[in-house]
């Protein structure tokens, strides 16, 4: 494992592996490693002559800076884990003026109303944040394919979105959501919830799953109902939204169409902690 901070470094040793014909796969992470991660790492590895990891945590796409605050981070041991994987991965882990050399601010973006739903609506300005640097360590790294976890659904679409919109050469893959083995989604911010609370939290998963085997025999706002009453009556978290939607437009739907792919979304808040899942559902 290779500790790069800088761009113009990193660049100097990517244009080397360019020129031994290696093909480059990135994959950016805010760092808390976790097997998630490392699932997205070890796709790069077998897919690339050579892997960037960036590890940063952006501040532009968060919305509550109590949430930056305390967004988990511990650089050594992220490391350790990259290197046990491979000891030829490149680690990109800049600082903030190496990002934000002068005001620490997003670019505003438009991606046709993918922006305006669900993480959209309840994280103000947050894909301006995520786009924002996404395209900075998409020019920066100019990788041949880039790896992105579907727990972000939202995110991934919207990276692809931005791709096509700029322009960038690059083709965006999207990997199947890891999960804890009660079901819950794997997160750097699992690490912040309260053990009995993270035994618990397979209710978010299950609750999804549940839906989605009504999902086509029930209209979408029954679901929605029959979701918030299942939050209701359970004091370990409060539901920020339950969504379903098509997969392309992210598009609330009423009801299922022939030809079409939807999923449901859903945030939730436990002791603090926001957890986001989804589900797809045919
Ligand atoms: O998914 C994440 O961890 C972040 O949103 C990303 C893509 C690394 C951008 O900061």
């Amino acid at each position: 494992m290779h500790l790069i901070e800088d761009k113009r470094h990193l660049q100097a040793v990517l244009a080397a592996e360019r020129q031994k014909n290696h093909s480059i796969g990135l994959v950016p992470t805010m760092g808390a490693l976790h097997y998630g991660h490392l699932s997205l790492v070890k796709r790069a590895l077998s897919e690339n002559g050579v892997v960037v990891v960036s590890i940063f945590v952006n501040p532009t796409q968060f919305d509550n800076q109590n949430d930056l605050k305390n967004y988990p981070s511990n650089l050594e041991r992220d490391l350790d884990l990259l290197n046990a994987l491979s000891e030829d991965i490149l680690v990109f882990a800049p600082s903030k003026t190496e990002i934000y050399p002068g005001e620490i601010a997003p670019q505003k973006f438009k991606f046709g109303g993918l922006e305006k739903t669900m993480e959209g609506q309840y994280r103000n300005g947050h894909f301006d944040g995520v786009a924002t640097i996404v395209e900075l360590l998409l020019k920066t790294v100019g990788p041949d394919k880039a790896y992105f976890g579907e727990k972000d659904f939202q995110q991934l679409q919207i990276v692809r979105k931005l791709v096509r919109s700029k322009q960038i050469p690059v083709e965006i893959i999207g990997c199947p959501i890891q999960r804890e083995a009660n079901g819950l989604a794997m997160s750097s911010r699992n690490e912040r919830l309260p053990k009995e609370v993270r035994q618990r939290a397979g209710f978010i998963f299950e609750t999804l799953k549940t839906a989605k085997r009504q999902f086509g025999m029930k209209s979408a706002d029954y679901l929605r109902k029959w979701v918030k009453d299942q939050f209701k009556a359970n004091n370990d978290f409060d539901l920020e939204y339950f969504e379903i939607t098509d997969e392309e437009k992210l598009a609330p739907i009423q009801r299922k169409r022939k030809n079409k792919k939807y999923r449901a979304f859903i945030a939730v808040y436990a002791k603090g902690v926001r957890l986001i899942d989804n589900i797809a559902l045919n």
